[in-house]
């Protein structure tokens, strides 16, 4: 069996971030979201992976994942000139995947638990296609399917206006080469996509066997800032180990469950886990709250920050407000005047968003 992980795509809804950089490998819990994929794909013993990267974020996807070794995978990397879909990206895959059976896992997302009992499944029904669900709350906004009570998946709607179950097809689908044929078969949908609900549509429609897996744990599509935040919560909340290769001076607390990386320096501080901090950091006169990522290289000084993600390089200096549910961009820079300010100077990009209250 294979794998493929999709890089590619727009990530619209993450801009600024993903202005300049690939949304796949933005840190969930200082880790980049695309290596739980990999990790849970390789854990399920499948080592041979193709990723799908886009021209724009492609480059820095590869440089930072490398040839697989780290993984204990050998890695492909497949250019998708245009996001021109989920079955499109399977279309220009098929090169890598020949007439493999393959696992496809969408590099945004984030699913709980062991891949294994997904592959099982499909291996001893030989089905065509197996695809995770889970309950939401809004199946409107998801493509929903239709199962019967053996787990035979008789429909799938995209976005309906009435959903036939509350059952979403989320993050990961295995399929068999008879999804070549179908994806074949099908055309683009209005917004001009291939999509693979309708592919495996084809499937079902071609008497083929196609099948779901109910996950039982969580899953999460860290495409947007709030589903970001909450993913950092539950990772540090569930896998998150206390360790400390820093150096904590003697009027620092650390309390609960606080990662410090190397050559990072913590001063006159409190930081209340669960919280990671990378590498060479230095944070001086804070305090740092529960369900925090501080990435490497962060300065933080006079300042109290809590449920929120500073990414690598930025500098948060003299801020005499508790900064709350906020994700801090690369390289950012945030400082307040020592008094209270009489004016406010700001350099601030595309599509970024500052709430100031009192
Ligand atoms: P989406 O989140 O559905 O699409 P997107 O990345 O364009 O995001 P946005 O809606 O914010 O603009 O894609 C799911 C995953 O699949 C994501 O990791 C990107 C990837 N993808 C591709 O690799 N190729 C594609 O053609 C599409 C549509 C998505």
């Amino acid at each position: 069996m294979k794998a493929i992980i999709l890089s590619g795509g727009k990530g619209t809804r993450l801009r600024p971030l993903t202005y300049t950089g690939a949304k796949q490998l933005v840190p969930v819990a200082n880790k980049p979201i695309l290596w739980y994929g990999l990790e849970a794909i390789v854990a399920a013993g499948i080592s041979e992976i193709g990723i799908i990267i886009s021209p724009e974020t492609g480059a820095e996807v590869k440089a930072k994942t490398g040839d697989g070794s780290q993984f204990g995978a050998q890695i492909t990397y497949i250019q998708q000139d245009q996001p021109a879909g989920l079955a499109h990206a399977v279309k220009i895959a098929q090169p890598f995947l020949q007439d493999a059976p393959f696992v496809m896992y969408l590099g945004d997302n984030l699913v709980q638990g062991s891949l294994s009992p997904l592959v099982d499944q499909f291996k001893s029904n030989t089905l065509d296609a197996l695809t995770l669900l889970c309950e939401v709350e809004n199946p409107t906004a998801f493509g929903v399917a239709e199962v019967d009570e053996t787990g035979r998946i008789l429909r799938l709607v995209e976005k309906p206006k009435v959903p036939p179950s509350n059952l979403a097809l989320v993050g990961v689908y295995l399929f068999s080469n008879a999804i070549h044929e179908a994806i074949a078969q099908i055309q683009p949908s209005p917004r001009g996509e291939l999509e693979i609900t309708d592919a495996i549509q084809k499937l079902i429609d071609l008497e083929r066997k196609v099948e779901a897996y109910k996950l039982q744990g969580w899953w999460l599509d860290t495409g947007k800032k709030d589903d970001l935040l909450e993913a950092n919560r539950i990772i540090l909340d569930t896998c998150l180990q206390s360790r400390n290769e820093g150096d904590v001076d003697a009027s620092s607390q650390i309390i609960g469950r606080v990662e410090v990386g190397q050559g990072s320096k913590i001063i006159n501080s409190t930081i209340r886990g669960p919280v990671t901090i990378g590498d060479n950091c230095h944070i001086e006169n804070c305090f740092v709250g529960p369900y925090s990522s501080i990435s490497h290289e962060v300065k933080l000084i006079d300042a109290d920050i809590e449920h929120s993600v500073i990414l690598k390089q930025a500098q948060v200096i003299n801020i005499h407000h508790r900064i709350v549910d906020s994700v801090i961009g690369q390289r950012a820079f945030l400082k307040e005047a020592p008094r209270r300010p009489k004016a406010l100077r700001f350099m601030i990009g595309d599509d970024c968003q500052i709430e100031l209250s009192s």
